[in-house]
């Protein structure tokens, strides 16, 4: 099997281009990526000297670059993205130059070279927000309420993945996963950017009230949950991803700051963000039912274990 993994050099596409590349030892990796702030080299040191896998810098909006390596690719698996909400609140156009019109270049390529799959690697955030009263869950026929442009780019390019499937009969499918942690996350997300700060025993910034609850899951986790979904996934479908681990950022932040050993005067309630969404949470029920998939790493050992990955001393 050949894969185009795009976006294979930041934290999520990282994690998996190592977990596919070691579990199969007959797969090879074509790995895109346009190597943006967000996109580290330094996270595929361990496969580099791999020779199953081949990075390419590039842009996924790049048609002829995308058509010249589609030759021979069973699957297109997405994961190049802009993917940070305040960025997409300050520049909104990048996100949908890559977010949606670079999808819609490597949906047409895809369809000119009959791969066997696109897999369009999405987020529970196109469903919007839930209120923090509500015990409500996002399932695969919530509605699509994306609020910010971040999240109103990865809605748009989930529509056009199934566009192209009803209309051209490409074979897609789609996941859309809560928020991931562990090793690689770039420093400007949230569990990064307090153990970092935190570490240096510098204020870790708490937006607003600090009562804004993410489902987390770990990344190994997800990278599982995509293996099970793009061989056994059905085309056509949606499937959530997710750990039924709701917890409000204060209290997260609390509990890096506890396992770092570090004081909670060190939290600071910083200017909201515009429009930030209350809550997030992923009723991942369809895939445990028709894929047998269930999350294995719980938070309590999980995130420990990710905080490890960011102390100085490791490699
Ligand atoms: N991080 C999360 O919690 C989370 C949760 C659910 C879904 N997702 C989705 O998973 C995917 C990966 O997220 P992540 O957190 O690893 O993001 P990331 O920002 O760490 O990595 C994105 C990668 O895409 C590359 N890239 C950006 N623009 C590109 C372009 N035009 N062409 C080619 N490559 C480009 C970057 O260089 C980087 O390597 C995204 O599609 C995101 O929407 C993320």
């Amino acid at each position: 099997m050949r894969l185009l993994i795009t976006g294979g050099a930041g934290f999520i596409g990282s994690n998996f281009v190592q977990y596919i590349l070691e579990k199969y030892p007959d797969y090879e990796v074509v790995n895109l990526d346009a190597l943006t702030y967000a996109g580290n080299p330094d996270n595929l040191k361990e496969v580099m000297g791999n020779p199953r896998h081949r990075l390419v810098q590039g842009r996924i909006e790049d048609g002829g670059l995308v058509d010249r390596l589609m030759p021979g690719i069973d699957m297109v698996i997405n994961f190049a993205a802009e993917s940070h909400v305040d960025r997409s609140i300050l520049e909104p156009q990048v996100f949908i130059k890559t977010n949606v019109m670079g999808t819609q270049v490597l949906l047409d390529a895809a369809l000119r070279h009959k791969v066997r799959l696109f897999y369009q690697i999405s987020t529970d955030e196109v469903y919007g927000a839930l209120r923090l009263d509500s015990r409500e869950r996002f399932t695969e026929e919530s509605q699509l309420r994306p609020n910010s442009p971040y999240s109103a780019s990865k809605a748009s390019a989930d529509l056009l993945v199934m566009a192209y499937h009803h209309t051209y009969g490409l074979p897609v499918v789609i996941s859309r996963c809560s928020n991931n942690y562990g090793p690689r996350q770039h420093p400007e997300k949230f569990i990064p950017t307090v153990i970092l700060n935190a570490l240096k025993d510098r204020p870790v910034p708490i937006y607003g009230d600090g009562l804004y609850v993410r489902d987390w899951i770990h990344v190994l986790d997800h990278c599982r949950a995509i293996d099970c979904i793009m061989h056994r996934g059905k085309p056509g479908e949606v499937y959530n991803v997710g750990a039924d681990n709701e917890m409000a950022n204060i209290d997260l932040a609390k509990t890096i700051l506890r396992i770092l050993g570090k004081p909670e005067s060190l939290l600071t309630s910083v200017k909201d963000r515009p429009g930030h969404d209350r809550r997030y949470a992923i009723d991942a029920t369809k895939i445990g039912r028709k894929l047998g998939w269930s999350p294995a790493i719980p938070f309590d050992t999980g995130l420990p274990e990710a905080i490890r990955t960011y102390l100085p001393h490791q490699p």
